[in-house]
């Protein structure tokens, strides 16, 4: 959830291009989600004070949880949190978790959140990097956009196999049993 709201939060920004990459790594006991848009970035004094749960451009409410909750949940496992982002560039976020603590979370439903992404009403591509130990999965939205021309990702055979190969490159990734 913590991913998608930061999503939401990019394309928000007018944000068309995100690169998403989530580094699982067991042996160096660490998860690495980075998250990085085009988005319209932010000045560098609210860049800072962004983890404040009173900082909000919102005007239908006056408090800002996303990225205070995603910090939260980092720091409760004794991980690094940051956000750099440089005006009319856009921003980039990143979250390191040691693996192995208590209180890391399962990443939870990443081709749902990916998805809903896509879905959304402003066009936006995203590059997903997922990797576990040597294993690598990636899905580039923008490549299937070129082959699929004029045909809407919301159209539901289209979404019905995004969402088959995002779920099989997850299943292929945690799959165990040594094979290559
Ligand atoms: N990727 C981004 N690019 C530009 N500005 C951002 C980005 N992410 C967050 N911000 C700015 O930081 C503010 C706080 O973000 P945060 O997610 O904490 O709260 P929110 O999106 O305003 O509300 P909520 O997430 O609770 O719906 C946003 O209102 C926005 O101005
Ligand atoms: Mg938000």
């Amino acid at each position: 959830m913590h991913v998608l709201d930061a999503m939401q939060n990019s394309v928000e920004a007018g944000a068309d291009r995100l690169e998403l990459s989530i580094l699982e790594d067991q042996e160096r006991d660490q998860v690495i989600i980075e998250l990085k848009d085009n988005g319209q970035g932010m000045a560098p004094e609210f860049a800072k004070k962004v983890l404040d749960p009173f900082v909000t451009t919102r005007n239908t409410r006056h408090v800002g949880l996303g990225l205070p909750l995603f910090a939260a949940a980092v720091q409760r496992c004794d991980g690094d949190f940051q956000i750099q982002s440089v005006p009319r560039q856009g921003t980039r976020l990143s979250a390191v978790f040691r693996y192995s603590h208590w209180d890391r979370a399962p990443l939870g439903d990443m081709p749902s959140a990916l998805l809903a992404i896509l879905l959304a009403e402003r066009p936006v591509n995203v590059l997903y990097t997922h990797r576990v130990g040597s294993r690598e999965f990636q899905f580039d939205s923008s490549e299937v956009r070129r082959e699929l021309g004029d045909v809407p990702l919301s159209s539901s055979p289209v979404r019905g196999w995004i969402l088959r190969t995002l779920q099989e490159g997850e299943r292929d990734l945690q799959d165990l049993g040594g094979g290559s």
